[in-house]
């Protein structure tokens, strides 16, 4: 699932007794314009944004061999560069053909290619027929139940190893049933493995996996909505009480070096509207993950370990050095259309906002380019979203007015020397 299947998730949900993990759907482009490093401090291999310096996906050895990459693509080559590449460290690949959003079906990839099979065979068939990992797909049914079997039966025809079928069509919302009878016909149909999804409002807990298996007559379960909400759905032995849950998550999320913001949109897919509560709120008002660990109480586990990739050496953000989009395409890489207009009479540093190291508040302005006395400043990363590359670029306006002195951005690791 988007934002919620990142690395400190899909441990947890291992922990619990998941069988294998599923990555967020990761865009062909931003994984090929990404690199592989391998993290020694965190023991996770990381595959960095040349152009941000950010984390387009990080995995490590427990999950190696559980571990399926989720990828939206429309194009058959692309998703064969972006699979070779990560081959070595995941357990299979997954394509994505049910994502109905807007941005999803104007690129042709997700949904869209229920209406293209001649595309999506392709793809599968040149991943099936170059790859020494299992390829899988996930699709929705369509209208038509008989134009259903015939897509899987089509789609099983390229060699994967298994299908995962979300019973509801691209038009249909949460709220509409979950067609089991229409995965049921297609777990009958088909010689390989189907697995069932869509069930997650029936499934409270435990023993209800096992009915949604039996009624779909699917070889496997996938829940995303119960894990979401509550990741220890999948522990044999029963739900465990929501606080429990956090608190496994934030600590997974503290030995992962997990973005805060990342952080803090998985706990409040987990809290809902307990956000209401006093905790909540506080929770809510809180920014870095040591804040976020001071609401249950995990201040020294967090200390401790930011001590410890300290003193190994953690590499952050700053330690990248941000390509531009076109020197990024000069390596034959594809990717977004991103200009940063008027660079020529901006004062540009490489210097990331690192919201880690500023506990307080900033009063800092919302423009990625800062004008001051018609001058311009503004930093060369690609910041994930607009406040965070407005604060960067007032830090480097801060800087080139004199009131920051370089030894304060180096020493906070903002910026390199
Ligand atoms: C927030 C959110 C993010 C999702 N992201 C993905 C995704 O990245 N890839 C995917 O195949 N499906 C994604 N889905 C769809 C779910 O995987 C799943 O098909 C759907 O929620 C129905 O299953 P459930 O009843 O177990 O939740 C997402 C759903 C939600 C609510």
């Amino acid at each position: 699932m988007v934002r919620i299947g990142t690395l400190p998730m899909r441990l947890l949900a291992l922990d619990y007794g998941a069988d294998i993990v599923y990555t967020e759907e990761l865009i062909d482009w931003k994984l090929l314009r990404s690199f592989r490093r391998v993290n020694d401090v965190l023991g996770t291999v990381d595959y960095i944004d040349k152009t941000d310096g950010t984390v387009t996906f990080r995995t490590c050895l427990r999950e190696r061999n559980k571990v399926v990459l989720q990828i939206g693509t429309c194009d058959a080559a692309r998703a064969l560069k972006v699979a070779k590449m990560v081959e070595q460290d995941v357990a299979g690949i997954d394509l994505n053909m049910g994502c109905p959003k807007l941005f999803s079906m104007l690129g042709k990839m997700g949904a869209a290619l229920l209406q293209e099979p001649e595309m999506a065979t392709k793809i599968l068939k040149t991943l099936v027929d170059n790859l020494s990992i299992p390829v899988t797909c996930k699709i929705r049914i369509l209208q038509d139940v008989e134009k259903t079997l015939e897509l899987c039966e089509l789609l099983a025809s390229t060699g994967i190893s298994a299908i995962a079928v979300h019973g509801r069509t691209v038009n249909e919302r949460p709220q509409h049933a979950n067609r089991n009878e229409v995965l049921k016909a297609i777990s009958s149909k088909l010689l390989i493995p189907v697995i069932a999804n869509g069930g997650s409002k029936d499934v409270q807990k435990y023993s209800d996996i096992s009915k949604f298996k039996e009624v779909t007559g699917c070889s496997s379960v996938m829940l995303a909505r119960a894990a979401q909400w509550n990741c220890s759905i999948f522990c044999k032995d029963g739900l465990l009480p929501m606080e429990d849950v956090i608190k496994a998550y934030i600590k997974i999320a503290v030995d992962c070096d997990n973005s805060p913001s990342n952080t803090k949109y998985c706990i409040q897919n987990i809290l809902l509207e307990q956000q209401e509560s006093a905790l909540g709120k506080r929770f809510l008002n809180s920014q870095t993950l040591e804040q976020i660990c001071a609401v249950w109480e995990l201040s020294d586990y967090c200390c401790s370990k930011r001590k410890e990739f300290e003193e190994k050496g953690l590499q952050g953000r700053s330690q990248v050095s941000p390509m531009k989009e076109d020197e990024v395409q000069n390596e034959d890489q594809v990717s977004n259309k991103r200009k940063f207009s008027g660079e020529e009479d901006v004062v540009l540093m490489h210097c990331a906002f690192l919201r880690n190291n500023y506990l307080t508040d900033l009063e800092l302005p919302f423009r990625s380019v800062v004008t001051v006395d018609g001058r311009k400043f503004g930093s060369s990363f690609w910041e994930k979203n607009k406040k965070w590359a407005e604060q960067g670029a007032a830090l480097v306006c801060l800087y080139s007015l004199g009131l920051l002195s370089e030894k304060a951005l180096v020493t906070t690791g903002n910026v390199i020397s």
